[in-house]
Order: structure tokens, then sequence, then C-alpha cells
């Protein structure tokens, strides 16, 4: 039977121990679980909408879903960013229905109201005449989303009081700015979709800190050569920081896999401690919570060490489903060449036809499934995240958050499942 959401929270209570490294496995597909997150979470919290590059030109715009409601994002005549509920409020029309194109106005397709970018309400069929020049067409504009960007993400949040953007992401701006700000970065077609029958925290979790899966689950990548050793996976850092946020940092690497032409561009946008990470830094790979992942990685194309960069969305449409969403990113002012190559590094290993996530997607489906069941005992499952407890932070990483000095623990899920919690019992 169904717990009702007091049941849910005091069980969770009760179960559930980020600090000791012991996380309930029911959690990941309780229904009742899931509603509370919808409430709790992506109703109240920022969530990814999309990037700035999408929609370059005056009056481009776009459909996102926001905590699983319909929203435009258009890009004004003014070339300001705007969001709006995509509902007609004449009688409730969904207003648009093209995934993305360029529009000043909205016609509905119920009875023909107008609406420009801007939200205002400008054109009613036959007004005067049916309603005698008594409506209000001023109170009818579209109803706005609050959105907030970063080094080109647009955010968006249906909290009415928002926690400032900025105080949101907090430390972790500084990781964003390696991964996502270091140059402009510019989106390359629209982003993938593809349904995956996993719950959607577990890829979540699996980028703020999971490192040690990668030299078995990913395993036979190396050994076909395609990355150095299989356990290439462990040096490097951890870091957190507030709001669940985290990332893993692969060191050392002597090449530089971004364009050699864009170094003085990257220095011009980072500081010193920035510039020197990335000059060493072979993968970058974080949660930003809830549900956003980046990934700065790189493979051998025809010989040369190319880096790619991707970002996705764990979107839940349901306990155990999700609709994942993948954009890629590349350096906009790099060669067309460098952009191509870019592009295939990306599509062999974290495309929804790549190597590597191919073999993750599996493992999420897996452990969703064997999470869902109803034996006597399902309940009382639970997961051990107790990996490297016995580390102390290192003083001596020159960014912001606590940082280990070694892939391999779970310290990241622990900060990442702590902040959920919190926020379950807000
Ligand atoms: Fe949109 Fe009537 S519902 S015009
Ligand atoms: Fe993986």
């Amino acid at each position: 039977d169904e717990m009702t959401r007091e049941e849910a929270l005091q069980y969770l209570n009760e179960t559930m121990k980020p600090e000791e490294g012991v996380i309930p496995a029911y959690i990941l597909t309780d229904p009742t679980i899931y509603k509370l997150e919808h409430e709790k979470i992506f109703m109240k919290t920022w969530v990814l909408l999309g990037h700035e590059s999408e929609i370059p030109n005056k009056n481009d715009y776009m459909l996102r879903d926001l905590a699983g409601y319909s929203v435009i994002i258009s890009r004004g005549q003014d070339e300001e960013i705007r969001a709006f509920y995509n509902m007609c409020t004449h009688r409730g029309m969904k207003l648009c229905r093209a995934d993305h194109g360029n529009k000043a106005n909205f016609t509905c397709p119920y009875h023909g109201f107008n609406f420009k970018n801007t939200g205002e309400l400008i054109g009613v069929p036959l007004q005067n005449d049916i309603y005698g020049g008594k409506l209000d067409t001023s109170s009818m504009g579209l109803n706005k989303v609050t959105i907030g960007t970063y080094r080109g993400l647009i955010f968006g949040t249906w909290n009415d009081n928002p926690q400032p953007l900025d105080d949101f992401l907090s430390d972790f701006k500084w990781y964003l700015d390696i991964g996502l700000g270091r140059t402009e970065m510019e989106v390359v077609g629209p982003p993938q979709k593809f349904i995956v029958h996993s719950n959607w925290k577990i890829g979540s979790d699996n980028f703020v800190s999971d490192s040690y899966h990668t030299m078995v689950t990913h395993g036979s990548i190396a050994q076909l050569g395609m990355v150095p050793s299989a356990t290439y996976s462990k040096k490097g850092y951890q870091v957190h920081t507030d709001n669940g946020h985290g990332c893993l940092i692969g060191m050392p690497n002597p090449d530089f896999p971004f364009p050699e032409e864009l170094k003085d561009e990257f220095k011009s946008h980072l500081t010193t401690e920035q510039f020197d990470l990335i000059s060493n830094m072979k993968n970058l790979i974080g949660t930003l919570f809830p549900n956003l992942s980046i990934l700065v990685s790189h493979t051998k194309v025809k010989g040369q060490l190319i880096s790619n960069t991707t970002m996705r969305l764990w979107k839940p449409i349901g306990p155990d489903k999700m609709e994942v969403m993948t954009w890629f990113l590349v350096e906009k002012n790099a060669s067309e060449d460098w952009k191509y190559r870019s592009r295939e590094s990306y599509i062999l290993t974290f495309s929804p036809s790549g190597i590597f996530e191919q073999d993750d997607t599996e493992v999420f489906t897996d452990i969703t499934a064997a999470a869902s069941g109803v034996m006597p005992f399902a309940k009382k499952l639970t997961y051990n995240y107790t990996m490297g407890m016995h580390r102390e932070p290192v003083t001596d990483f020159p960014g912001p958050g606590v940082a280990y000095g070694d892939k391999f623990s779970e310290a990241n899920s622990r900060n990442y499942y702590r902040y959920w919690l919190n926020l379950m019992n807000s």
C-alpha cells in the first residue's frame, strides 16, 4: 500500500542516514517519495531549461518543461530572454506546440488570441463586436515564469520567493566556469532526448561522485585501447559545495585537449588558478543539484586527444522512468575542423549511442528494477555509501568547497543526499 506523505517522511527520517552512508533503496521507486520530490524539490529549486545559444536570434523560441509543465522560452526583439507558462489565458489551450522556431508572436490554435513574445495579449478576433469593447486585454498577458542565467545556462523556478540563483549555485560556479564558461560555448543542434527506465537520481548520483565504476562498467573501453588503463579514473580530486552540488576532476593530463588557439581566451575568462587546473585536467564530471550533470572529457580522434563538452538533464517522468536530454557544446570561436572533431569525440563517448552512455544506462535500469520489489524486505534494502569516510579533505586544492585528493569516494553522494533530505523535510 502507498504511504501517506506524513508516513513517507517519517520513514525516510528513520531509514536514511547520509552522514553514515546509509541510503535506502525505496527512495528510487516509491510513488509517495516521487510526489514529495516533485513538490519539495522540483517545484521549489532552480532547474535547467536550456542554453542561451539555442535561441541566438531575435524572436527565437524553444519549448521546455519545468517540473513537468510546458514553458515557452523566447528571445524578444530587445534581445531579452523571457519565459512564459505555455497556456493561453483565454480558455487554457496550449499556446505553442512546436519544439522551437522563430516567431515575434504566438497565435492560439483554439480561438486565435494573439500574444506578443513579451507576453502581452495584442489581438483578439472580432474583439469589439463580441466583447463590446469591454475585454480587459491588459490583464490577460501570459503568465511569466521566473528565470535566471549563468554562463549561458538558463534556469527556471516555480518558487515565487526563490533563493537568488547566485546563492543557489554557490561555490559550484567556480567549476561551472571551467566546464561551461572557459570561453563562449555554443550548443550544436537541438538537444537529444531518450527514455531510460531508471530513477532520475541514479544519473545525478553517478555524475556527482562515481568514478569507481569506470574501471569495471567501462572496462571494455580500456581493453579496446580507447582510454589509457583500467584504473585511469582514480587520480584527481573529488569536490563538493553547499546545496548538494559536486564534481570529480581527473588529473593530471600532459596534453591540452582544447583548441590551442583559444588559450588566451581561456585565460581571460578564468582566474589563474582555474586556468592552471584546466591546463592539467583530464576530465571534469559533476552534478548541479538536483538533476543537471556536466561533463568535459576527451578521447582520441584520428590519433589526437580531443575534448568534448556535454551537459545532460535527468528529467523525472515517473519514479522508475526518466527522459534524458543531452546537449553537445563546443567552443564557439574554435576552428570548424576542431569543432567537427570535438563532435566526433562526443558521439563516440557520451552521445546516446556513445560507448560510455550505453554502459551506464544499462546499469541504471537494472538498479531501478531491483529497487522496485514488493517482497517483505523491499523497504529495508539499503545501499552502502561509506567509501572514503576515513579520509580527510585536502587543504592544497585551489578551488572552493570540500576537496578530497582522490576520486574514489562517496563523499559527494553523501553531500548530495544530505541536501536532498533537507529539502524533503522543508
Ligand atoms: Fe486560446 Fe481561446 S483558448 S484563444
Ligand atoms: Fe559511467
